[in-house]
């Protein structure tokens, strides 16, 4: 295994890639020999340039991760480009339109909103990739949550409450599909700077700097050793497992 060969010849499907810690994510599978497939509902136009400039190959699906019928259009697309899935990172979600709200106060239709994408779009797009996987008898998924799951965070209850059923499917996941050779992992990161949170308070952002042992801004590249690791054969033994990254904020 050379050091650019992480993932070679291994198509791997990542949603939410256009842009933020999906767009880190794409770039960096494709650096280590991955065909990427770069899903998104938005233009992945500026990640899809990024990863030809550096010489990757890639497919761009337009995708809603809540619409079963998008989902399963993506995971054809996939095996039309390659014939194969070895990869998903559920990486899509409903987070940049998120407001700090009491949760006496959210609003019905967003609390379904953000379960249809969150939650059911993470088990659609596993749902979609599994024919796949088990046909190869190996596959790596892994699911984005979030350090919310885990310590709580006022404001963001519907968004809180969906990473939590991220975590849980993780385990429910991964005993499920341990039999037929997929693994099934999820990340956590802490506050990560994205065009998604940019506009946050600063003093908010500071609280969270602070409270770090590695006491400085998070960007979305210090979560894609973590997905390559998790993705990779170098993680061969690993699953159900939630991984904190978050600069040592949480220790989990
Ligand atoms: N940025 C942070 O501080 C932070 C912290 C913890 C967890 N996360 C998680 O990391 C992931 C990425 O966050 P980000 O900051 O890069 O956000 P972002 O908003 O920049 O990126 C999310 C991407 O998902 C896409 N998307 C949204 N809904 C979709 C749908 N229904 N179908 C397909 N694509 C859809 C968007 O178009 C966008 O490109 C999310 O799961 C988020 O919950 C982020």
């Amino acid at each position: 295994m050379t050091a650019h060969s992480l993932l070679a010849g291994r198509t791997i499907i990542i949603t939410g890639a256009a842009t933020g810690i999906g767009q880190a994510f794409a770039l960096g599978a494709s650096a280590q020999g991955a065909h990427v497939v770069v899903a998104d509902m938005n233009s992945a136009a500026q990640t899809m340039a990024l990863i030809a400039q550096a010489g990757g190959r890639a497919t761009e699906v337009r995708v809603d991760v809540s619409d079963p019928a998008s989902v399963q259009a993506m995971a054809d697309a996939a095996l039309q480009a390659t014939g194969r899935i070895d990869g998903l990172v559920n990486n899509a979600a409903y987070f940049r339109e998120v407001t700090l709200t009491p949760f006496e106060e959210l609003d019905p239709a967003q609390w379904d909103r953000i379960f249809a994408v969150n939650v059911k779009g993470v088990w659609q797009c596993c749902k979609a990739v599994m024919p796949a996987m088990r046909r190869q008898g190996s596959g790596a998924i892994v699911n984005i949550a979030s350090v919310v799951a885990v310590a709580g965070q006022p404001g963001y209850l519907h968004y809180v409450a969906t990473k939590g059923a991220v975590l849980s499917m993780t385990k429910g996941l991964a005993k499920e599909c341990g039999p037929m050779g997929v693994r099934v992992n999820v990340i956590a990161p802490g506050f990560v700077i994205t065009d998604a949170t940019r506009n946050r308070p600063v003093e908010w952002q500071q609280s969270f700097l602070k409270a770090r042992a590695i006491s400085r801004e998070q960007k979305p590249d210090d979560l894609v050793g973590t997905a390559l690791y998790l993705m990779s054969d170098l993680a061969a033994f690993v699953s159900g497992q939630t991984i904190v990254v978050d600069g040592g904020h949480i220790m989990y």
